[in-house]
């Protein structure tokens, strides 16, 4: 089976997008395995401590290199993605071996999905330079499909996300479509 690495883009308890990745875990319950990454631990990067690797980066880059893709789910911060996701990104961007930029990086190749739930954008400024990013750090985007889903009124004033049929359909197809991409 596939193992399937998911990345959620927040760190706030009650996350959105925490809950959209577990209704994306149960459309892949026996095709695929998935696991996600806990960076809580991640240091900010900084070129002073990046050689030898700290131990939660050393971590970060195991994790990702034994997953045969990633799926990010992820909150849109000002037509963007959050800083705390670029600094998870930034790390896995960097070479393994100091300033051998010729080494491939855990990033390259790594099958990636998107997801985001967040306001009337439904995340698509923040997909899209995701994308951008992503693809310059030489991963492997699948363009299509993502879910988007704009959050329901309950979500803000209550704090209830209340995905539709069609959002569920959706997050659906795109689950079985990655596990197919992963090949
Ligand atoms: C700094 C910041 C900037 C935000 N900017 C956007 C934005 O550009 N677009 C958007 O749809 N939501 C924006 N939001 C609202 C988030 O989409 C919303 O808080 C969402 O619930 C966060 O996802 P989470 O529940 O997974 O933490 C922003 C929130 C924060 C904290």
């Amino acid at each position: 089976m596939k193992k399937i690495l998911f990345i959620v883009g927040s760190l706030r308890k009650d996350s959105f997008n925490r809950q959209l990745a577990q209704e994306a875990e149960k459309n892949l319950a026996g095709i695929a395995e998935v696991t996600y990454l806990d960076y809580t631990d991640l240091p900010f990067i900084n070129q002073d401590i990046e050689y030898p690797a700290p131990s939660a980066v050393a971590k970060l880059r195991e994790t990702v290199a034994n997953a045969d893709g990633l799926w990010i789910f992820t909150p849109e911060y000002n037509f963007s993605y959050p800083g705390h996701l670029k600094n998870v990104l930034d790390w896995l961007s960097r070479p393994l071996v100091a300033y051998d930029f010729a080494t491939p990086t855990v990033m390259n190749g790594k099958k990636v999905a998107l997801s985001g739930a967040g306001g009337q954008m439904a995340t698509g400024k923040c997909r899209e330079k995701l994308t951008e990013l992503l693809t310059f750090i030489k991963a492997d985007v699948m363009a299509e499909p993502q879910t988007g889903v704009t959050l329901n009124a309950e979500a803000w004033t209550e704090g209830r996300m209340i995905l539709t049929d069609e959002q569920r359909a959706a997050l659906k197809a795109q689950a079985e479509a990655f596990v197919e991409y992963l090949g």
